[in-house]
């Protein structure tokens, strides 16, 4: 569905973007996950063919996108990192707009607004919106014209628990139904659960890629930490998930039913992320 094949890009004489290779299958959730600046938006327009400067080659469904026409634009939908939409209008006069540039088969508005909750606020003009509301908007915008393929760049930053949580049923949705979705999140329980595959971007560059599953394996097992009383003074321990059967300390407190605490800390992909990139998570 999408091929990328050593892509290069920079926006200035230095090099940014370089050397990245991926295919992404059709129905996938495909995740672009990395630090701030890492360039994930870029690759996003990349392969969107807003930047045709670029080297190597990139296909979206068969064709090089440097070479598109606007067809192209029918088969994808794009929910850019910022909302775009026209701040004058009203919810349902941007939908109607937007869809109203594409001549394939489009989704009903009335339905796509009431999903994200903003049938009551269709009349409301966009200008005065809150950011989670564009935020949704924008989400809908982006498949308004049913496409089959899907670029999100952080749709769920700006929303609540419960909007969140509904754009991602809604987006695991439109996976169900057959799409191809590229997800660029900084939420790294969102990408856990929603993308089949992620790949790290840092400083321009691919540093793993992997499903989120393997990634969180390959950095070895979790901890198991435990805490007991001896002689009136509280000790805390910890030994690797995997080798609890060989921790005597450990063994003693279950047989004499002594453990006061005891807890595990698997590993996420956030610990990934901050062992690949070399940065915290914010
Ligand atoms: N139009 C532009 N002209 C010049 N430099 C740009 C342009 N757009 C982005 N950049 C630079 O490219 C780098 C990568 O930006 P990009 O938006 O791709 O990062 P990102 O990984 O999406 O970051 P974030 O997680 O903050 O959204 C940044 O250093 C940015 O300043
Ligand atoms: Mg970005």
């Amino acid at each position: 569905m999408i091929k990328v094949e050593n892509v290069s890009f920079s926006y200035t004489k230095a090099p940014f973007i370089s050397n990245i290779s991926f295919q992404v299958e059709p129905g996938e959730i495909f995740g672009f996950l990395g630090p701030s600046g890492a360039g994930k938006s870029t690759l996003q327009k990349i392969l969107i063919g807003m930047l045709t400067s670029y080297n190597g080659s990139v296909k979206v469904n068969g064709l090089e996108v440097k070479n598109h026409d606007n067809s192209f634009y029918e088969t994808i939908g794009v929910d850019f990192e910022f909302p775009s939409l026209y701040e004058k209008l009203t919810a349902r006069q941007n939908l109607n707009f937007f869809s109203s540039l594409y001549s394939g088969e489009k989704r009903n508005i009335e339905e796509l607004l009431s999903k994200v909750g903003l049938l009551s606020d269709a009349e409301k003009r966009v200008s005065d919106f809150s950011k989670g509301m564009k935020s949704r908007l924008n989400f809908i915008k982006s498949i308004v014209h049913n496409p089959s393929i899907l670029f999100l760049d952080e749709p769920t930053s700006g929303l609540d628990p419960t909007n969140s949580s509904l754009l991602k049923d809604m987006i695991l949705a439109e996976k169900a139904s057959g799409k191809t979705i590229i997800l660029t999140t900084h939420n790294m329980e969102d990408a856990a659960k929603l993308c089949d595959r992620v790949v790290f971007i840092v400083d321009g560059s691919m540093k793993a890629m992997d499903t989120p599953h393997n990634l969180i394996m390959r950095k070895g097992a979790g901890l198991l930490k435990y805490s007991y009383q001896k002689d009136g003074i509280e000790y805390v321990s910890e030994c690797p998930l995997n080798a609890t059967h060989k921790d005597e300390t450990l063994l003693s407190l279950i047989h004499s039913n002594q453990l006061l605490t005891i807890h595990s800390q698997e590993q996420t992909l956030g610990d990934v992320f901050m062992e690949i990139t070399g940065r915290k998570l914010s």
